[in-house]
């Protein structure tokens, strides 16, 4: 397959590399997920054994080299690997997708030698949980605008952390963190600065756990820091480069987010198809009526141009990596337009089924719960069109 646009100047190859990920990704997630998923939903619980398989295959840093613990593989396969465990059940996704890029891109990126062999390698491996903080309670789409606060010590060899973050990703369970935290409040998003913080060590508190409408068994909770030491070698990047730094992991955020929107829109897609075939009414299958012909007609057309739009934000982080040009307008518009597929299609595929859609016996609400978070997380629909617009304008 080949995509091409005027504004990526590259091709996006499916090789047989990616087929074979593709094919045991999808083997997994139908016989090792699928069973599950209901349960765990239910439940609320993390869904560690499953994590700790997908780690085995290598999902846990598909784009990490293999020297630093990953599979040492492209953006590409990262996408088709994410799509199709969001099919089977997107808390798992939702897991997979901030390990990889939120967590270990931004190492990889920014990191010295020693923090991507000493932070990336264990959390790529899937040995250790990774998770992003960027979020308080106070500042969420605003996000240069946080509280917490970091002070170099007396003797220059520890900052101390103060504050609390919020809907932290995989925070119950995290064992290392990507935070990001004020140095110096005057200078305003140029005053945030990146930190690698172990998550096991005395003054972080865990906070509550959220209980969520969808991806109920992704954990998300606070992150609450009282007097943290975190030594001053953990400092990504340079002092106040953590809202840059922040802001280019979210591109790479973002396109996982599409990409795990396009798999739940998949999986309800399917689903509505073989019921639209096999339920009566009327005396005929459902799919004869132009009612139902044309739901399945727009859920079909947006599903692709979903997965078109994902594939020209791949082209473009390829082209990132060979020029260095940022990609966050083709992230936006992927991550854009596939949530609101996802809740387009959820919420058409529960209405196919009818009644059925909405009881628990089958997986149709939710798909549609999970779904709703994908317009939220990593920058709202809304942040999104500002995003796409500003780029457009020229304007801030
Ligand atoms: N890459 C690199 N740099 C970037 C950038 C990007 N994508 N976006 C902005 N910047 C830089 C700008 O160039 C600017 O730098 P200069 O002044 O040197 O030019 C600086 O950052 C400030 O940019 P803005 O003036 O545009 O910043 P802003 O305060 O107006 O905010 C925003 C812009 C787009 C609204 C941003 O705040 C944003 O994306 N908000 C949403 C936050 C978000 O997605 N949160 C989700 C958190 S993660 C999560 O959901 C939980 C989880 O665990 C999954």
């Amino acid at each position: 397959m080949a995509v091409q646009t005027s504004h990526t100047p590259l091709m996006l190859t499916i090789t047989e590399e990616h087929e074979m990920l593709l094919n045991a990704v999808r083997d997994f997630a139908q016989k090792e997920i699928v069973p599950i998923a209901e349960k765990f939903d239910e439940s609320g619980d993390f869904p560690m054994d499953t994590i700790k398989k997908m780690a085995g295959m290598g999902l846990m840093g598909i784009e990490v080299p293999e020297e630093y613990g990953g599979a040492g593989m492209d953006v590409l396969a990262y996408v088709l690997a994410l799509t199709e465990i969001a099919k089977a059940d997107a808390s798992h996704s939702t897991i997979m997708s901030v390990n990889n890029s939120l967590y270990c891109n931004g190492i990889m990126l920014f990191g010295t030698e020693e923090q991507k062999q000493k932070w990336v390698k264990p959390v790529a491996s899937g040995e250790k949980i990774g998770a992003y903080s960027l979020t308080e309670p106070m500042s969420g789409s605003d996000a240069a605008t946080m509280a917490s606060r970091a002070v170099l010590n007396a003797a220059g060899t520890h900052y101390i952390i103060n504050g609390r973050k919020s809907w932290v990703t995989s925070g119950p369970v995290a064992d290392y963190i990507v935070l990001f935290t004020m140095t110096d409040p005057s200078k305003g998003s140029k005053g945030i600065s990146a930190f690698l913080i172990d998550a096991n060590q005395k003054g972080l508190i865990r906070g509550k756990k959220e209980p969520k409408l969808g991806i109920r068994a992704s954990a998300t909770s606070e992150i609450i820091f009282e007097d943290y030491e975190c030594p001053v070698e953990n400092l990504l990047g340079k002092e106040g480069d953590g809202f840059k730094i922040a802001m280019s992991v979210l591109d790479a955020g973002r396109i996982g987010i599409a990409a795990q929107a396009l798999g739940i829109a998949e999986a309800a897609y399917e689903k509505a198809v073989a019921y639209a075939r096999e339920r009566q009414a009327f005396g005929q299958a459902i799919g004869q009526f132009q009612m139902i012909q044309q739901k399945i007609a727009d859920m079909k057309t947006r599903i692709e141009a979903a997965r078109h739009l994902i594939y020209n934000a791949c082209l473009a982080k390829m082209r990132y990596k060979a020029t260095g040009a940022r990609y966050t307008l083709e992230a936006s518009m992927a991550k854009l337009f596939a949530s609101e597929t996802a809740m387009f299609v959820t919420d058409e595929a529960l209405q196919i089924h009818g009644g059925m859609g909405y009881s628990k016996e089958m997986p149709l609400e939710r798909y549609y719960r999970d779904a709703r978070i994908t317009r939220i997380y990593e920058g709202t629909s809304e942040i999104q069109r500002m995003v796409i617009a500003r780029n457009e304008l020229g304007m801030r």
